[in-house]
């Protein structure tokens, strides 16, 4: 059977949609951060075939996605407070928070863990689908295990052609933040941060005070290592080439990379750094002083990259926090933490 391609803006979409979560199909879905690949997180063999179509790892859970904030009691318990308060603030939005499950969670969606990861998504057509539906959905990023997230519906595509591997998927145009959510684990005493994505660590703090940053956000983690979150230790966001960052003026980056000048050789920089690469294969993700048309542009310019086929990228990093932090984050293990000081 052909992937049903549906419109975010047509009014069956949410209906035609929920009918094929609840038989057990799978759905790419948009949602601000990345498009998610979903399933109704109630049904076991429904969620198995996620991990299937990806490629991903059995002890990797997934993040289920309810309609409306009030929905977070039905799935978990012992909320603390704190939980409640970046709900008020931050939901519907990028932000997903790991808690304590109620047994009404299969185990394959949180991988045996006694904690889900939850989230109440902002775009409307997806809201409008879990809601029909009756069901948490749970999704992950929709991309291939190991590749770059997707961020518009030909990516998704892209990924899965269009033969029914996945039953449909809902266009709703490119997503607004880019990356995937932040996430916040609230089920010990001190929130700690598992990965950064639009809510920044400053936004969390006006709320929560204090706020833990998980070793997996910093530096590479061994392949073997007991992290927080599973996800973390797996190669993430990796483009086929070899990525290297950069760090340095823009000049002497410039330098150093046209030195290195190759047909297999491509720089990924800001818009105002492009004209410094003269002759160089160059793709821009976005402006240096503004992070969010970064997080906004990273992945397509990774695939766009990874579709040219590039041996060696030298990329420019931002340094500074707010949802630098999370580009920063990105753009890192992308590059298996290789930074050259120029
Ligand atoms: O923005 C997003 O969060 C997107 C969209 C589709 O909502 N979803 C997403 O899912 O990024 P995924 O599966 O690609 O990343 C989820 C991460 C993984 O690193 C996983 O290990 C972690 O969340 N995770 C899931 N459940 C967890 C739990 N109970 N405790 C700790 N980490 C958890
Ligand atoms: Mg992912």
């Amino acid at each position: 059977m052909k992937t049903l391609c549906l419109q975010a803006e047509d009014p069956k979409t949410p209906e035609i949609a929920a009918k094929l979560l609840l038989e057990g199909r799978l759905v790419a879905i948009p949602t601000e951060t990345v498009y998610g690949l979903g399933a109704n997180a109630l049904d076991e063999s429904a969620t198995a075939k996620i991990f299937e179509a990806k490629g991903r790892p059995q002890d990797n859970p997934l993040i289920i996605h309810i309609a409306d904030p009030e929905d977070l009691d039905r799935w978990c318990r012992d909320i603390p407070e704190a939980a409640r308060k970046l709900a008020a603030r931050f939901w519907p939005g990028p932000l997903t928070m790991v808690l304590p499950v109620r047994d009404c969670v299969p185990k394959r969606t949180t991988a045996g863990l006694n904690t889900v990861a939850i989230r109440c998504p902002e775009t409307p057509v997806t809201r409008a689908i879990i809601r029909m539906a009756g069901v948490p959905v749970a999704a992950p990023s929709a991309n291939l295990s190991g590749t770059p997230s997707t961020t518009t519906a030909q990516h998704v595509l892209h990924d899965y052609g269009t033969d029914g591997k996945i039953a449909a998927i809902v266009d709703g145009g490119e997503c607004r933040v880019g990356l995937e959510s932040t996430i916040v684990d609230l089920h010990e005493d001190v929130p700690r941060l598992l990965r950064p994505g639009g809510i920044t660590p400053e936004q969390l703090r006006e709320v929560l005070g204090e706020l833990q940053v998980d070793k997996a956000v910093i530096g590479q983690i061994a392949g073997d290592a007991v992290v927080r979150a599973p996800g973390m230790k797996y190669i993430h966001y990796a483009p086929k080439g070899d990525v290297i960052i950069l760090r340095g003026t823009a000049e002497a980056a410039a330098a150093y990379a046209l030195a290195r000048k190759s047909s297999s050789v491509a720089v990924l920089c800001y818009e105002e750094e492009a004209p410094l690469y003269g002759g160089m294969n160059v793709v821009t993700y976005g402006h240096e002083n503004d992070p969010e048309s970064l997080a906004h542009g990273l992945f397509a310019a990774l695939r766009e990259l990874d579709d040219a086929g590039y041996a060696t990228i030298y990329a420019r990093c931002p340094e500074e926090g707010g949802v630098g932090y999370a580009v920063q984050n990105r753009l890192k293990k992308a590059a298996g933490f290789r930074i050259l000081e120029v």
